[in-house]
């Protein structure tokens, strides 16, 4: 593997057929050369690298300067290369499966000896999801292997849910990124413990407790204010339940308003200016003018998760003193966004 200074990332289109056999046929030849690839998922983008190649996922833990500990998802394409990358499969498995896959769903289950350590964290557990993003399939079975992959962004960053917020922070250290348009779900796929009796949580998404409830019966909650301690020895179990994590560069807050008297009061108690403040708003439209930026956030859960991190990145672009965030509704349905937003939040 070469190591390379700064160079540009080639961005290849997959908008016709033509276009997107170039770029799938391009993306396997590096991966099977054991480089690290930008790919389009139907969450979020995803750094890609041969899943049963230690060498080749450890670039991936370069790139995104990440803690060498953290497991990171295997993509598949099919039960049955699930069921190679797992020593066990269970009929909660087979249930979730046949429910929710291909889609945004991470089933955590016993590893098999073709995954390395390097993708586990040392832990005895894997994480897989077959994508349901045609050009992720695609580049999955030109493979022939399965994809370990993270989100494409720089660790702790936000994730990138385009072409251009890869290119952004990462475009300098890769060789190619495949751009496969605006992330449809928006936000990182749901992991659910099928290890754990009975199974657990450990990242909300947009499949949610209760869909997964349906399928499987009873799921216990995530981990209580997440974080077990990095001690620098265990592997972490799920570095999605670290605090700090998926956040813009610019302070974030979650708050909710009496009016726009309120709104600025709150703001002058902490010292900051309106036009030094981002407002992404669902319902309370306070006058335009005075702030750096006010946007509009969609008021269901699904729309606001497609649109969430874009208006992030967007925000971070203007370098705001605050972005402040209106607090969505507190009820299930917006679980997912409310655990993205407080880790976003999270001094
Ligand atoms: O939507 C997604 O899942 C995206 C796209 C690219 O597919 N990928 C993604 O990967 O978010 P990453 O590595 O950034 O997040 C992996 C999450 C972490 O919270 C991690 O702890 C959890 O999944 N995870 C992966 N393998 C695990 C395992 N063996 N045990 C527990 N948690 C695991
Ligand atoms: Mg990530």
């Amino acid at each position: 593997m070469n190591r390379r200074g700064p160079t540009t990332a080639e961005v290849v289109g997959a908008r016709d057929p033509g276009e997107r056999a170039r770029a799938v046929a391009r993306a396997a030849e590096l991966l099977r050369q054991g480089e690290a690839v930008a790919l389009p998922t139907e969450t979020v983008y995803g750094l890609a690298a041969d899943a049963t190649r230690a060498d080749a996922v450890a670039r991936l833990f370069e790139l995104k300067g990440r803690p060498g500990r953290n497991p990171i998802i295997v993509h598949v394409v099919g039960v049955e290369m699930a069921r190679r990358c797992a020593a066990e499969w269970p009929r909660t498995a087979d249930r979730l499966a046949r429910a929710f896959w291909p889609g945004p769903l991470t089933m955590v289950l016993p590893r098999s000896p073709i995954i390395p350590d390097a993708v586990t964290g040392g832990g005895p557990t894997v994480g897989l999801r077959w994508p349901a993003h045609p050009v992720m399939q695609e580049v999955i079975q030109a493979c022939g292997f399965p994809l370990a992959a993270p989100s494409a962004n720089p660790s702790q960053a936000l994730s990138p849910t385009s072409a251009e917020h890869v290119v952004k922070s990462m475009g300098h250290q890769l060789r190619l990124i495949v751009d496969g348009g605006p992330c449809p779900v928006g936000i990182e796929s749901t992991v659910v413990d099928l290890t754990a009796h009975p199974p657990r949580l450990l990242r909300p998404g947009i499949v949610s407790t209760a869909a997964l409830e349906a399928v499987i019966g009873a799921v216990d909650d995530p981990p209580r204010e997440g974080a077990p301690a990095d001690d620098g020895v265990h592997p972490l179990h799920s570095p999605g339940q670290m605090l700090k994590h998926y956040a813009p560069r610019s302070p974030l807050a979650v708050w909710s308003w009496q009016d726009v008297s309120d709104l600025a009061r709150r703001l002058a108690s902490q010292g900051l200016s309106p036009s030094r403040t981002i407002l992404l708003i669902q319902r309370q439209m306070p006058a335009a003018g005075r702030w750096l930026a006010i946007r509009q956030l969609p008021h269901d859960p699904a729309s606001f998760a497609r649109a969430l991190y874009a208006e992030l990145h967007q925000s971070d672009d203007l370098d705001p003193d605050l972005i402040v965030v209106e607090a969505p509704p507190s009820i299930p349905a917006w679980q997912a966004i409310w655990d993205r937003l407080r880790r976003a939040s999270a001094k």
